[in-house]
């Protein structure tokens, strides 16, 4: 029988929320809890929790700030798949379950709230700034729109951590440095601008560098961007076998000394 919100939006939903809950003070582990949602259907998932937050349980702890998909702060494990909060509609949904979980592999800080920093430590150590000690032309360091689209799509990455956190390798002990940062040292290795590639492809070569990935693929479908995140792993592998850095082979680095 349709519920009164359905009679008045065919897409409206009653959803069971089933959320990770942990809270360091008072529990020992995770446990599920259970929160029943009335959902329009242009609600997204953060909406409905945010509805448990404000109108059932205040203790509710999760991260969010943009919520339109800019931020990356809202990375979570939704019905078994890494996204972020925001991206996904209600009326999307294939069950009218839903479970929420924190994203896999970092330490639970509370609830759907993660600490960030063994992933922040492993995208820092892959200097991802420009790097470019000649000096400046007195106009812009010019580039063409091919130089450009070298890495237009490793530019894309808002740091959300869902491909990392999707990552088998990366679960196990934390210590590869993962596809997030190899996507954003990419993002400088192959900009025509920088000369910092063979340092931070020296960095990747490391026994916790690019030579840990499967090449699986869980990264390239949980990155809410669309970003060949594999694709990028595989470029940067092949800059290490040939020391080129130009799909063109025009531009060659020195790695290893
Ligand atoms: S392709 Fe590589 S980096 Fe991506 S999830 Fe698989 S092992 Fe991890
Ligand atoms: S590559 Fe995609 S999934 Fe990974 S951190 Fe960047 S935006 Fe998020
Ligand atoms: S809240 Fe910013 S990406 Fe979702």
């Amino acid at each position: 029988m349709l519920t009164q919100a359905q009679l008045i939006d065919p897409q409206a939903r009653s959803l069971t929320l089933k959320i990770s809950r942990y809270n360091p003070e008072v529990d020992e582990k995770p446990h599920w809890e259970e929160y029943k949602v009335e959902a329009d259907g242009h609600d997204r998932v953060l909406d409905v929790i945010q509805k448990v937050k404000w109108e059932q349980d205040d203790t509710l702890s999760l991260r969010r700030s943009c919520a339109h998909g800019v931020c990356g702060s809202d990375a979570m494990r939704i019905n078994g798949m890494n996204g972020l909060a925001c991206k996904i509609l209600v009326k999307n949904l294939k069950s009218d379950t839903l479970t929420l979980e924190p994203i896999l592999g970092l330490p639970v800080i509370k609830d759907l709230i993660v600490d960030m920093k063994p992933f922040f430590d492993h995208y820092k150590a892959v200097m991802p700034f420009l790097i470019n000690d000649e000096p400046p032309p007195t106009t812009e360091r010019l580039q063409s729109p091919a130089e450009r689209a070298r890495f237009d799509d490793s530019t894309k990455c808002i740091l959300c951590a869902c491909c990392t956190t999707a990552c088998p390798p990366f679960w196990g002990d934390r210590k590869y440095v993962g596809p997030a940062a190899i996507v954003n040292a990419h993002r400088f290795i192959f900009d025509s601008r920088d000369r910092g590639a063979a340092e931070r492809l020296e960095i990747l070569n490391d026994a916790e560098g690019v030579w840990r990935c499967r090449t699986v693929f869980n990264c390239t479908s949980a990155c809410p961007r669309d970003i060949k995140v594999t694709q990028t792993i595989s470029e940067v592998k092949r800059a290490l076998m040939t020391g080129n850095i130009d799909l063109d082979a025009v531009q060659t680095v020195e790695i290893g000394h």
